[in-house]
């Protein structure tokens, strides 16, 4: 017998199961199938709501140890790319698996630069949104429309076309965040300046007022670049399990971004940030920190930006932007919310509730005070997570487009429902159930 094995006996037969165990800790959960009582049973399957202990791909792209607090984009620690890379180098990184040399990184600079204009349609769609329209739900809209302009991205498995989607996409984001922002703010909307860097552009088109050439802060600009680098990849999260989902139905990669957006414009995945802010303006000084924890701890409200899913420790992310958040504010003066954000963080830290669940500062307890202390309004922090996060959709979405035991998304369902019911004709039907738990069934 196999040492790398699982033995499973079915007490309702007395049978013995052998089902390998593959990469160290991974079973397949269709091996589960083949345990049935009788020869016309459907056979056992796992239940696994929110995917919590599923793995729903194998990827090359990402490595997180959540226990150890670390995170690897192709192997190369997060530290090390957020002090000595930029950010057109680690979408590189991510997109194609290894760090580019100089003639490969300047030919994907300029490959991403002609293409940061866009369709003037999509410029006039983007005019039609209401003035109050929330950015995110603008970004959500328009990178789905780009599909109708670009109608040969939906030949996904020709390497090529992929490569130009790839491109397009990251030339494109940060100019349809401008875009949707300035529409916020009732400003003209500005074009993209090819001479500044990614990050530079991306403030020219956000912040030109009547200035003839924006010049970007380079504190700043780096501060961006470092937020970027931060987020451009965290394995099978809710937006990325999204695209991958979406787009194991062969749909184009504009539909499969749009979907992958509007998973990120949840308050629990790319909102959270902004969550911190309010939570820090709400607490409002640091002399009743204690008083919020101590609501916190009763169950009232949680910590936002403390506890993730997978770290299980500070998360690393978190420990680069306390440091940005000090450098951004050499420039744009101190925000007084970091005071009640470190405060906060302290008495958490040697508090035994938030010790013994393993809570700590997430990338969003700091990200949110820093793009606050730049500027931008809340609404805009879900868009400039997006932005970044376009070439780790686009890797990922790739990387499943290209696997062979990948199909369509298909879960199976635990059915709770009513067994086979009679039809009745409406003037023979009951009087509806009211009791609270036939109510609560209806949606
Ligand atoms: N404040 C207070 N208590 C918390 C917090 C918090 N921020 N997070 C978790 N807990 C407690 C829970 O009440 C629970 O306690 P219990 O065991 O006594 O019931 C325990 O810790 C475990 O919490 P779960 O909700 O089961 O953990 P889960 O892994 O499902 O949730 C999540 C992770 C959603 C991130 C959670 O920690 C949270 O809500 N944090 C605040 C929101 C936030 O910062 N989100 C950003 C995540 S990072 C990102 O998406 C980019």
């Amino acid at each position: 017998m196999p040492s790398n094995s699982l033995s499973i006996v079915d007490n309702r037969t007395g049978k013995k199961y052998e089902i390998p165990i593959e990469e160290g800790e991974v079973i397949h959960t269709a091996a589960l199938r083949q345990i049935k009582v009788k020869d016309d049973d459907f056979g056992l399957m796992g239940y696994d709501p929110a995917f919590t202990n599923t793995a729903s791909c194998k990827s090359k792209v990402t490595y997180i140890d959540g226990d150890k607090g670390i995170l690897r984009y192709r192997g190369y620690p997060i530290e090390e790319l957020a002090e000595k890379s930029n950010y057109m180098e680690t979408a590189y990184l991510i997109v194609k698996g290894e760090l580019p040399n100089k003639q490969h990184f300047d030919a994907w600079v300029n490959n991403i630069k002609v293409h940061t204009m866009v369709h003037e349609n999509i410029k006039k769609s983007m005019e039609g949104f209401r003035y109050d329209a929330h950015p995110m739900g603008m970004m959500v809209g328009t990178i789905g429309a780009l599909s109708t302009f670009y109608p040969e991205a939906a030949n996904i498995f020709d390497l090529e076309l992929r490569r130009l989607q790839t491109r397009r996409l990251i030339g494109k984001v940060p100019t349809l965040a401008a875009f949707a922002y300035r529409h916020t703010r009732g400003l003209p909307y500005v074009y993209p300046d090819n001479e500044l860097s990614y990050t530079g552009n991306l403030l020219s088109m956000l912040f030109k007022m009547t200035e003839l050439k924006y010049k970007p802060n380079p504190v700043l600009e780096r501060a961006l670049d470092i937020l970027f680098i931060l987020h451009a990849d965290h394995e099978q999260n809710c937006s990325t399990n999204a695209i991958r989902c979406v787009g194991s139905s062969q749909v184009d990669p504009y539909s499969a971004v749009a979907a992958a957006v509007a998973a990120l414009y949840g308050p629990l995945h790319g909102g959270a940030n902004e969550a911190v802010v309010r939570m820090l303006e709400q607490i409002g000084s640091i002399d009743r920190v204690p008083e919020a924890i101590k609501r916190f701890k009763a169950g009232e409200g949680r910590l936002m930006g403390f506890g993730h899913r997978v770290y299980k420790n500070y998360d690393p992310r978190a420990k680069i932007l306390k440091r940005t958040a000090y450098e951004v504010f050499e420039v744009t003066g101190k925000n007084p919310l970091i005071d009640i954000a470190l405060e906060l963080e302290r008495i958490a830290l040697q508090d035994d509730y938030f010790v013994s669940r393993k809570l700590y500062p997430n990338v969003d307890f700091y990200s949110g005070i820093i793009y606050q202390a730049m500027g931008f309004p809340t609404s805009m922090f879900p868009v400039l997570f997006a932005i970044p996060r376009t070439s780790g959709w686009m890797a990922q979405w790739a990387e499943m487009v290209r696997d062979p035991e990948q199909k369509i998304a298909r879960p199976r369902q635990v059915y709770i429902g009513e067994n086979l019911r009679k039809w009745l004709p409406l003037e023979k039907r009951p009087e509806p159930d009211q009791r609270e738990d036939a109510v609560s069934t209806r949606i």
